[in-house]
């Protein structure tokens, strides 16, 4: 397993890939990557989950069927599979542990694309046997990039994000601005981006943005617990970068207008 200060590099080169090369993973690999999964501390240590890593290139392809798009159909050579308890927190648990997952395969010179498009749970069910109390959550396509010059982004200017002021409302002191800006380039579904951050004397606060609309809340809402999870993972690392790891909290009372609100960060 990586360092911290790796993880931290990571995030800046990352980016998803969705052309892979046919060849397999060696085993010693696969076993590696368990390992990683197995041993990367969540939000919540009473939430069981469990990965499978499967190799079987043609599963997107049989899960999705013709019900969808590109979004979603990537062919890969390996996925990891990952189910849940359905308890409190447990997508934004997963978003965090497995964003690290992410950035340690990243490090390891391979290729990664979160996929979070529902699929057919039946077919999935042929693939994996699925402990009883899970619910199968997300697959993460991973594998050698296609173009090994394409693996990694070169420059932060090629990520596509939002302004910082478009993410942030109050005054960034001086170390947290890059802190926030590991978390500005998180990626997130459809690139959605639902994160804000409110900064007052004491907190940082963060929230997820709400839908209103019915099918976007449909489509959204499990997504973005996700991408909440993430943007947790992508601070925590900053944090603990810049030698200022502080614990997330839940606090009462900051409610804010067209959010939910999920935790807060004593400066
Ligand atoms: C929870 C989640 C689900 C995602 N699902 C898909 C997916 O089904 N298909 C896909 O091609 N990309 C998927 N992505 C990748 C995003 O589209 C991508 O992260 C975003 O556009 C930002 O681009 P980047 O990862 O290259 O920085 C997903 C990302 C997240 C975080």
């Amino acid at each position: 397993m990586y360092d911290n200060l790796k993880l931290y590099e990571a995030i800046f080169k990352r980016k998803s890939v969705r052309k892979y090369k046919g060849d397999k993973i060696s085993k010693d690999t696969i076993e590696k990557i368990q390992f990683i999964c197995d041993n990367i501390k969540g939000i919540y240590d009473n939430i069981e989950f469990k990965t499978y890593i499967v190799d079987d290139t043609d599963m997107v392809e049989k899960m999705y069927g013709g019900i969808i798009g590109k979004y979603g159909k990537i062919k890969a050579p390996q996925y990891i599979i990952v189910t849940s308890e359905e308890k409190e927190g447990y997508l934004e648990n997963l978003g965090y542990i497995f964003e690290k997952v992410i950035l340690n395969l990243t490090e390891m010179g391979l290729g990664t694309c979160w996929i979070g498009t529902p699929f057919k749970k039946k077919v999935l069910n042929e693939i994996i046997k699925i402990q009883e109390n899970h619910k199968p959550v997300f697959l993460i396509a991973f594998g050698y990039c296609e173009d090994s010059d394409k693996l990694y982004r070169k420059n932060i200017s090629e990520f596509k994000r939002k302004d910082m002021n478009e993410l942030v409302e109050g005054k960034i002191q001086r170390g947290w601005k890059a802190i926030f800006e590991a978390a500005r380039i998180a990626p997130s579904a459809t690139n959605s981006q639902p994160w804000r951050f409110v900064v007052d004397d004491n907190y940082v606060h963060i929230y997820c943005i709400k839908r209103t609309n019915i099918i976007s809340k449909k489509i959204y809402d499990n997504l973005n617990r996700i991408d909440m999870g993430i943007v947790l993972s992508h601070l925590d690392i900053a944090m603990q970068n810049f030698q200022c790891k502080k614990e997330f909290k839940q606090l009462q009372g900051y409610d804010k207008r067209g959010c939910r609100y999920l935790v807060s960060i004593e400066k």
